[in-house]
């Protein structure tokens, strides 16, 4: 089972990854981190930043691989994923670029961009900790519902309510685009341990529906259940609709002492 956590706040749910994050680092300093975009992991990587800048952490060996890219815009575009997460991630965590790959969304070489994206994970070894977001339509990266469970990284098509949710971040919905390239589910439950991240009211139906309902490719987030090591950072609001929110409480305020990690 995931172990939930019901935060009070966004900063809280940041400080938790982080000191996860960072405790892993500290004993595999080339630990390979798997990086969620958009808004939600947000408070993670500020988190971090506070560890870099107060702590004097350092993230310059980490490696890094992104969730997901949108498929037929430049990298260098303000809203490319590579931009985001050089602007999000690498630039603010002094991370080596050179260690930090996302798929390849460029036209040239798509149709095996995926299976060269899922051999460089494999060769680094795997990825230690997987920062996961969910969107209202149950994706997971962009693993929209239909997607297999055990998909690999391939191209998807966005469904309209995911072009919609991201319309924010273009000046107009026709300028969203219609494809991705995302690790796909398979590729996700790979990763040792999952991170997976959901705040607000808007969240509160999906994420009930990836914890606590059945396990479908119509919500690929459920495929969260069939991992053996989950953490699941929500704020009050996105727990707002889990039936057994006492007993995560519970659980979480009542570790006992030969049960805490060490
Ligand atoms: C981003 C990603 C997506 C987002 C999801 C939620 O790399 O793979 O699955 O995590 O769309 O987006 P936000 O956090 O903006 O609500």
């Amino acid at each position: 089972m995931a172990e939930v956590i019901i935060v009070k706040s966004l900063d809280e749910a940041g400080e938790l990854a982080a000191q996860h994050i960072t405790s892993l680092i500290q004993k595999k300093p080339d630990a390979v981190l798997g990086l969620a975009t958009g808004s939600t992991p947000l408070p993670v990587y500020k988190a971090l930043h506070r560890r870099v800048q107060q702590h004097g952490v350092d993230l310059s060996r980490v490696r890094g691989f992104a969730l997901d890219e949108y498929v037929g815009i430049s990298p260098d575009h303000p809203q490319s994923y590579r931009t985001v997460i050089t602007n999000e991630v690498v630039t603010p965590l002094g991370l080596n670029p050179d260690l930090v790959q996302t798929p390849r969304g460029e036209l040239a070489g798509i149709r095996n961009a995926g299976e060269r994206y899922d051999a460089d994970i494999r060769a680094a070894g795997g990825i230690d900790v997987q920062i996961l977001g969910v969107g209202t339509s149950g994706h997971i990266g962009f693993n929209e519902p239909g997607s297999s469970l055990g998909s690999r990284t391939r191209v998807t098509t966005l469904t309209e309510q995911t072009r919609i949710d991201n319309a924010r971040f273009f000046d107009s919905i026709d300028d969203v685009p219609t494809h991705s390239i995302t690790q796909g589910v398979g590729t996700i439950l790979e990763a040792r341990h999952l991170i997976l991240l959901a705040f607000g009211e808007r969240k509160a139906e999906v994420l009930a529906r990836c914890v606590e309902g059945p396990v479908s490719s119509s919500i690929p987030g459920s495929a969260i259940q069939l991992h053996p090591h989950v953490t699941v950072l929500v704020d009050e609001a996105a727990a707002s609709q889990l039936v057994h929110a006492d007993y995560y409480r519970r659980a979480f305020s009542n570790v006992p002492e030969w049960l805490a990690e060490s």
